[in-house]
């Protein structure tokens, strides 16, 4: 009878967890099919299943006990939970070598068949499990040659995947979404209470919440939307002056050559901002420069530049300052209130979608005061006090720079992106990122020919993006085969920094024009590696350890023959390719 009973609960309890995803993990299905109704119809589908299969045990147990010959042989389900364990090994096996090179591309296909989804953190969330909770992280993707492998991430610098608690968050929230600000129901309210409180989230994220309602934020788009949302309140004339430097994304720099006159502070050999040209800049255009719009990080070489020090310089010449945060938010814990009041920020842009958070979300937090005397060129729904038919009142900042209904997705997002990044703590992130940098920078100096960007020896003051070229390879098809060939994701080209990268590159105007136009192979370039938290120093390694080989795979002969590869390449028309593709960019 106690083998009879055994046996039974031993049938059932294979029978239950090969069922124990639904049944155990009900949270996570719902997150998984993202529908309750769906969830609900599951789940009793899956309990007709389980009393049905519970019948079976016990009809299966009966036999198996006349027969007698339960006890050695192994039980189809049996098989089943074995084989369960067994793509669990693999699973987790994925995870840890996310990046190898696929040998088994059966294992790799079931795995593509259905990829897993990163479990929540039940603890905190630590710089050590956060990978856990990158959506996609062992998602294959498909090799030149046919094998599927996990991508290596390095291109964190222009986006950032999803976290999974962020992802959990923005879909809970959808159970009570409703309209921001204008509706009265209990949706409507739940959800303008939400938005509100990022809001303050977002203030007090950058160190801004005095208390005093000194700063406040809007939310936008992204940093570009920001920016451009800011100049188009801020500028009042052509004749405006505003000064930001060379190291800039062309969003701190569009933004404002389109409106105003703007003068630029160089950076210097290494390609970091010289802090007396802006000083200079300052004094020769004494009480003309009305704001200094700097980026905090740069995303080309990552160099972390001394914002409140400039702040200090521009507010002793009368100057407000704006910093572009779109490379530090994620990186480096940011304040905007600086040691003394004259080194505060006045202005800050970010993007969420570099925190982990992409679902198009960025804030301004910035001068209340300053907001208020200004109006940006967006005019709407959610603006107003009152229209009538030849007169229009406007409301204050924030909601003057909110026109239109908002991207809840992007605030909720970008609210528990915050929390994650608190929780993980960013001395931590900071730790974790100069330890890969410093084994990138390392391990590509050993490389032939290498050219690194900015400074590669005291690289304390940058932010995990690192940019690289090789005096002997074109930056494109490099980039191309560390994706088709290696799997991994990098950048290449001018970053949407083109000023920079020339200085950098040291190109002459010649050189710049000669393909401008051309955002192909042709183009100048660099291909530049940013890392985002979840990276891993075996990650590098991996990455060290393919550069070789692909280093020999990226000539540009082999590159015109592989793309040719349909077709006999006469060799006068291939050595014409070899002279018109430019190596070292
Ligand atoms: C320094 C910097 N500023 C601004 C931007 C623009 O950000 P977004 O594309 O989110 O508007 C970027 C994007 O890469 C950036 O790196």
């Amino acid at each position: 009878m106690h083998k009879v009973m055994t046996l039974f609960i031993a049938h059932v309890s294979v029978l239950m967890y090969n069922n124990k995803k639904v049944l155990f993990s009900g949270r996570k299905m719902a997150l998984k099919i993202q529908n309750r109704q769906k969830f609900r119809k599951e789940v009793f589908i899956m309990k007709k299943k389980t009393i049905f299969a519970m019948l079976l045990c016990i009809c299966l147990t009966a036999s198996f006990t006349l027969t007698g010959c339960g006890q050695s042989q192994a039980s189809p389900s049996d098989n089943s939970g074995s084989s369960a364990a067994i793509s669990e090994v693999v699973s987790s096996d994925n995870q840890q070598n996310a990046s190898q090179t696929s040998e088994n591309s059966e294992a790799a296909d079931a795995s593509a068949a259905e990829p897993d989804t990163p479990a929540t953190q039940d603890g905190p969330v630590t710089i050590d499990n956060i990978r856990n909770l990158v959506v996609g992280i062992d998602e294959p993707v498909e090799l030149r040659d046919g094998t599927k492998k996990a991508m290596i991430n390095f291109d964190n610098a222009a986006t950032t995947p999803v976290l999974k608690p962020v992802e959990d968050e923005v879909n809970k929230e959808f159970e009570m979404y409703g309209s921001i600000g204008r509706g009265y129901s209990a949706k409507s309210n739940h959800s303008t209470d939400v938005y509100n409180q990022v809001r303050n989230k977002v203030i007090d994220f950058v160190g801004a919440d005095d208390g005093d309602n000194t700063y406040t934020a809007f939310f936008v788009n992204n940093t570009t939307d920001g920016l451009n949302k800011l100049a188009s309140a801020l500028i009042e004339s052509k004749d405006d002056l505003v000064l930001t430097t060379r190291i800039e994304h062309h969003a701190n720099d569009l933004s404002w050559r389109e409106r105003c006159n703007v003068v630029y502070a160089e950076v210097d050999e290494q390609g970091r901002v010289i802090y007396d040209d802006i000083e200079r800049l300052l004094k020769e255009n004494e009480g003309k420069i009305k704001y200094v719009s700097v980026t905090a990080a740069s995303n080309v070489t990552g160099y972390v530049t001394d914002v409140h020090r400039i702040a200090k310089m521009a507010h002793q010449y009368g100057a407000k300052i704006i910093v572009d945060g779109a490379q530090i938010v994620a990186h480096r814990a940011f304040s905007m209130i600086g040691d003394t009041p004259e080194e505060n920020i006045d202005f800050f842009v970010f993007s969420a979608h570099k925190m982990y958070s992409p679902y198009g979300g960025g804030a301004v937090v910035g001068l209340t005061e300053v907001l208020n005397k200004h109006q940006p060129e967006f005019y709407g729904g959610g603006t107003v006090t009152i229209v009538k038919d030849d007169r229009q009142e406007y409301k204050s900042a924030p909601e003057v720079y909110e026109a239109g209904s908002p991207n809840y997705a992007g605030v909720v997002g970008l609210g528990k992106a915050i929390d994650i990044l608190q929780e993980v703590g960013f001395d931590k992130i900071e730790a974790h990122e100069k330890a890969l940098n410093k084994k990138l920078i390392e391990g590509l100096k050993k490389l032939d020919n290498v050219i690194i960007y900015g400074d590669s020896e005291n690289i304390d003051d940058r932010v995990g993006v690192v940019s690289f070229n090789f005096s002997d390879i074109n930056s494109f098809i490099l980039a191309k085969n560390l994706s088709e060939m290696g799997g991994v994701a990098t950048r290449r080209g001018a970053f949407c920094a083109h000023p920079y990268v020339w200085r950098l590159m040291k190109l002459t105007d010649e050189e710049i024009n000669k393909f401008a136009g051309c955002a192909d192979i042709k183009t100048a370039g660099m291909v530049r590696i940013s890392f985002g938290i979840y990276n891993t120093e075996e990650e590098v390694d991996q990455f060290l350890a393919m550069m070789p080989e692909i280093m020999k795979e990226s000539t540009v002969e082999k590159y015109y023959l592989s793309v040719n590869s349909n077709r006999s390449v006469p060799q006068e028309e291939l050595e014409n390719a070899v002279k018109s593709i430019p190596v070292a960019y």
